[in-house]
């Protein structure tokens, strides 16, 4: 049987059992007595199995006592009980096949130590079999599959809406233009300007930054959905929280108020990281030891407390009086930067905190207003460490109130028209969120930069791999 060395190590197999397993050499130790111990992991588990290769194999003086750090092997042997301490099970090899030998295992970019994350990003190829890229690799699967199962469980339809669109979702012009015009060669229009009636889709197109405003047309229908995709922003922000392409988990509810959706992005955060705890707690324990300390005691918090709810008009008077000196500072109307968002939920609250009704003007023209009239009904999950990593808002479902907005803005009633009927036709109460899933990743692994949790980073500058 072919067995994958989590099972071997979790006593799937009794003792005295033949199996195969085949993966990579992670470390090789030699006896004095002529046995060599080889550590294989497959990438099923945080552990690799230990293998004891006796010299009496007729490969071991000229291969077996060769083995470094990757090369890829299939070891056929007998389960046995693990004397040393550590793992409960090992295998007795009979025989170890070597299927790829690593050349100049010296200059082996991998080679088996503490390696920092900066030099790891520019091995993106190789980094993959790193400790912790399998364990973020582990946990990133766990967090996808969790998210999808709390969803199913609650009723909601997973929409696929798409990558390549004309709309700019956010209003922030941060988009990448989707285009098979001859960048050498132009068409004009009479005035002199690019002729996108000429381009593939015969307008302006580009990569979605939010696939919300078409999960809301499903929502009106099918009253609870989600997405779940990449999304993509032109943003030059070379910060450790921002990606040029990201994925989003974007729920749309219809029927459903502010106070819904935060509840609903707390249950969800709290379902996620639960899942993690009971099925990754190899992976968790590595973070724990290697990263981030609390790494495991946090989650644990998060799922035992209840989100603190905050409103934007309070959290300016607690940063005004709080007697911190930020870099930007604050009074009412500014966007809340990341120092502000970290400082209340690390050291003002010390847990994640829901904020919301923050002002219309710094926020996005779907958003539905409040009775005050200067505020919006929306809401950012702030976590401690990393500051938001969720932003939402029950959405303007009033036609005129609506088109207020747009005007207010200067945009063009035109180019909202299928938008638009959805307040026109049977318009109900509704609103959604958008969770960063890097950030989640980053903020449940204790792993500081969104470039480490996932696997090929797109960031300025940087689209290799
Ligand atoms: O706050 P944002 O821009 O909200 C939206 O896109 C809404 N349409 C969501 C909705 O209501 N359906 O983005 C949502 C989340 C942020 O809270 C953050 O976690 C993440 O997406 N995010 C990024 N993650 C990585 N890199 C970036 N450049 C990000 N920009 C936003
Ligand atoms: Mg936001």
């Amino acid at each position: 049987t072919h067995a994958v060395v989590k099972d071997v190590l979790a006593g799937k197999y009794s003792t005295g059992s033949q199996i195969t397993v085949k993966g990579w050499i992670r470390t090789r130790r030699d006896s004095k007595a002529g046995i060599s111990f080889l550590a294989v992991h497959d990438g099923s588990c945080f552990d690799a199995v230990q293998a004891v290769a006796p010299s009496d194999l007729a490969n071991y003086e000229n291969e077996i006592k060769r083995l470094t750090t990757a090369c890829s092997v299939i070891v056929t042997g007998t389960v046995a009980r693990s004397e040393g301490q550590g793992q409960a099970f090992e295998i007795q090899a009979q025989d170890v096949t070597v299927v790829g030998w690593v050349e100049n295992p010296d200059t082996y970019p991998m080679a088996p130590k503490r390696h920092s994350m900066e030099y790891l990003r520019e091995q993106a190829h190789l980094r993959a079999r790193t400790n912790v890229m399998g364990a973020v690799t582990r946990v990133r699967h766990c967090l996808a599959q969790a998210v999808h199962r709390f969803f199913h469980e609650q009723g909601y339809y997973w929409i696929s809406t798409p990558i390549i669109t004309g709309s700019d979702t956010e209003g922030a012009g941060e988009m990448f233009r989707v285009s098979t015009l001859d960048l050498e060669n132009l068409p004009r229009t009479a005035q002199g300007k690019v002729d996108y009636s000429q381009d593939f889709f015969g307008k302006e197109t580009y990569l979605t930054v939010s696939g919300q405003l078409n999960g809301e047309t499903y929502a009106c229908a099918m009253s609870k959905i989600y997405t779940f995709g990449p999304t993509f922003r032109a943003e030059n922000s070379n910060t450790s929280r921002h990606l040029a392409e990201f994925w989003m988990i974007e729920p749309e509810v219809a029927f459903a108020e502010l106070k819904d959706i935060a509840q609903l992005a707390e249950d969800m955060l709290k379902y996620v990281c639960k899942a993690v705890l009971t099925e990754r707690a190899d992976d968790m324990a590595f973070f724990a030891e290697r990263i981030d300390p609390t790494a495991v005691t946090r989650l644990q918090q998060l799922v035992d407390s209840s989100f603190v709810r905050m409103d934007y008009t309070d959290a300016i008077e607690i940063l005004k009086t709080c007697g911190k000196t930020f870099q930007y500072p604050v009074e009412w109307g500014v966007d809340l930067q990341s120092e502000h968002e970290r400082y209340l939920a690390e050291e003002h609250v010390g847990a994640p905190i829901i904020m919301q009704n923050y002002p219309k003007d710094i926020k996005a023209f779907y958003m539905r207003l409040n009775d005050d009239g200067k505020t919006v009904a929306a809401m950012d999950v702030l976590a401690p460490g990393i500051g938001e990593i969720i932003g939402g808002s029950q959405r303007e479902e009033r036609l005129e109130h609506f088109d207020k907005r747009l005007d207010e803005m200067g945009l063009n009633k035109e180019d909202y028209s299928w938008y638009r009927d959805l307040r026109r036709y049977g318009t109900v109460p509704h609103s959604g969120f958008g969770l960063g899933f890097e950030r989640l990743v980053s903020y449940v692994t204790g792993v500081g930069n969104v470039r480490d949790v996932i696997a090929f980073p797109r960031t300025p500058g940087n689209a290799d791999f």
